[in-house]
């Protein structure tokens, strides 16, 4: 309760969010959680440009906006298909041409679409070469921030046919919800609740300790981008798919009932996405902030052609 009434008086956009049911990526807490973890590892210059974009009421904290994207999803309708990529049924597998397209089939307009744009929106931003474009750098920020979480979650990765698992009715424990949602949300609220004293910090903390412990061979991996890219959504995308096959959709058929073995089975797998994500997040936003020179031939926004334009390489 007490962190309720902290957050009431820290976010005005919560009110639309506890009114509305977040079936809709990471819930509030995991977005938040990746975005704390993100803000970490910032080097000091991304961290200083992250702050310059930031609102003021974020109040330089990068978390506080984390799902402002989900809070405008309404009346900007438009970003609505921004969050998630649909796959084709039982297939286990994602292709960026054949899956990112909205529901009337317009090209890009998908999770990795958008995590392309925001990138190369901000990328031109630091560059000065955004004039003429006008874009709203602090809208690419808090966009970006978000949909690299999204892209973690293995559910918005999902099948057509079950929207992602939003079609899925199942009991979590004795509660009546969808699959999707009990991966937003319920995993992470539940495991609050069962092993971090309902104190989302500590979730954080065992996570960032992870990342400097156990996985710490393994993060240097996860933040890599093949051939020099600044930003690399599609094996994100590809591993979110393999993982709600193995794990979200497996034993998870519409009316089951979700106790202990689910619960205690598929944590750890959302803790390493929430893990995954945050380092992804830093490490994309040290890319695009730190000044290093970019070969702007190759960043060849304005023919529209997503797949060459957003190979934008480090030189
Ligand atoms: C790219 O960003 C602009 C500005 O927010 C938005 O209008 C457009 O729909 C975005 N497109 C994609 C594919 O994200
Ligand atoms: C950019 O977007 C933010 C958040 O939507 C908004 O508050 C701000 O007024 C916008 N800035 C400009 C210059 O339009
Ligand atoms: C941290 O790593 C240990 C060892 O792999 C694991 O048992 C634990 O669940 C992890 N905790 C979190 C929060 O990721
Ligand atoms: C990044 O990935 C490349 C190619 O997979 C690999 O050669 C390099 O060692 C990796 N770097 C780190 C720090 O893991
Ligand atoms: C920049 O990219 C273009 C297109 O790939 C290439 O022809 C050119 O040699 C590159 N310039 C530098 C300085 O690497
Ligand atoms: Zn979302």
């Amino acid at each position: 309760m007490g962190k309720v009434i902290q957050l009431c008086l820290t976010c005005s956009g919560l009110f639309l969010v506890l009114l509305l049911p977040s079936a809709m990526g990471w819930g509030k807490e995991g977005h938040f959680a990746i975005c704390k973890i993100a803000q970490g590892l910032l080097n000091k210059e991304t961290l200083a440009a992250v702050r310059a974009l930031l609102p003021d009421y974020a109040d330089g904290d990068l978390a506080a906006v984390c799902s402002w994207a989900d809070e405008v999803r309404f009346h900007m309708r438009w970003s609505s298909p921004l969050h998630y990529v649909d796959t084709p049924d039982f297939r286990c597998n994602y292709k960026y041409c054949r899956d990112c397209h909205d529901t009337v089939g317009r090209k890009d307009r998908c999770v990795t679409g958008a995590i392309y744009n925001y990138t190369e929106q901000l990328l031109l931003g630091v560059h000065d070469l955004n004039s003429e474009k006008n874009n709203n750098l602090t809208e690419a920020l808090m966009f970006l921030s978000h949909f690299i979480g999204d892209v973690h979650q293995p559910l918005h990765v999902g099948f057509l046919g079950d929207e992602g698992g939003n079609t899925i009715t199942v009991r979590w424990y004795r509660r009546k919800t969808n699959l999707h949602h009990v991966w937003d949300t319920m995993i992470i609220d539940s495991s609050l609740k069962t092993f971090y004293n309902s104190d989302l910090s500590n979730l954080i903390q065992a996570i960032q300790s992870n990342i400097t412990g156990v996985w710490f061979m393994d993060s240097l991996s996860w933040r890599n981008c093949t051939a020099d890219h600044v930003v690399c959504p599609d094996p994100y995308a590809s591993e979110s798919i393999e993982l709600a096959c193995k794990f979200a959709y497996r034993n998870a058929t519409p009316g089951t009932t979700l106790g202990d073995d689910y619960f205690l089975s598929r944590l750890p797998v959302v803790e390493k996405r929430l893990a995954q994500a945050g380092v992804r997040l830093a490490a994309t936003l040290n890319r695009i902030f730190t000044s290093t020179p970019i070969n702007v031939t190759k960043l060849n926004v304005l023919n529209g052609d997503h797949r060459t334009s957003y190979s934008t390489e480090i030189m």
